[in-house]
């Protein structure tokens, strides 16, 4: 772990916040015609990623995906918007929800969610090692509802990783 000479200071929500909004083509298309979800995934890493290294003033890598969840089909021709913002952060991780929105590109009827999505980023070094992160200071009730479920799966990821350890350390199935 990189350390700093003293703690970062924090940095509100709001600061890093982010959307990506991208028109959906021909070249987007699954072989039922709609969206291709790897499409939508790469986006939602795209503009989890700008968040994440904007947040942690540096580079950030993927460390996981979770809770990637498609609500309705997004279409050939639909503005797609990515929303992203860092929900929590720890030592060197930070959690980034995201939230995606599907209009018709030359409609303005109101925007649909599509889907729904949580990221771990970790910022890291000139050497791929995890540094520190300034702590998020969450700003309005809806960040701090936020900041508390992103802390509610962080501890699952965390119990879910060590329990599968766990009983690979005990030799697996009998
Ligand atoms: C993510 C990575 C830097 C973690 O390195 P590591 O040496 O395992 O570091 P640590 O175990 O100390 O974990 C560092 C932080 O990342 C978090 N983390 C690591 N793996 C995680 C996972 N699978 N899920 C959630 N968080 C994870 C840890 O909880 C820790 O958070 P904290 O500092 O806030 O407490 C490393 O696994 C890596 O480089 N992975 C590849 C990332 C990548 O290339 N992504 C793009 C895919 S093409």
């Amino acid at each position: 772990m990189t350390d700093l000479p003293s703690d970062p200071p924090g940095k509100p929500t709001a600061v890093s916040r982010t959307t990506l909004s991208t028109i959906m083509s021909q070249n987007d298309a699954n072989l039922l015609g709609t969206v291709h979800g790897g499409v939508i995934m790469k986006l939602v890493d795209d503009a989890a990623g700008a968040v994440a290294g904007r947040h942690s003033e540096g580079p950030a890598v993927t460390a996981s995906m979770d809770e990637m969840v498609f609500l309705v089909p997004v279409k050939i021709g639909d503005l797609v918007h990515v929303h992203a913002q860092v929900n929590w952060t720890g030592r060197s991780s930070m959690e980034i929800g995201v939230k995606v929105l599907a209009e018709r590109w030359n409609e303005s009827t109101p925007a649909t969610r599509v889907g729904t999505a949580y990221l771990v980023f970790t910022a890291v070094d000139e050497n791929g090692k995890p540094r520190r992160v300034p702590p998020v200071l969450p700003e309005t009730d809806l960040d701090r509802r936020r900041y508390q479920e992103a802390g509610i799966r962080r501890t699952h990821r965390l119990a879910r990783r060590r329990e599968i350890q766990e009983f690979r350390d005990r030799g697996g199935a009998a």
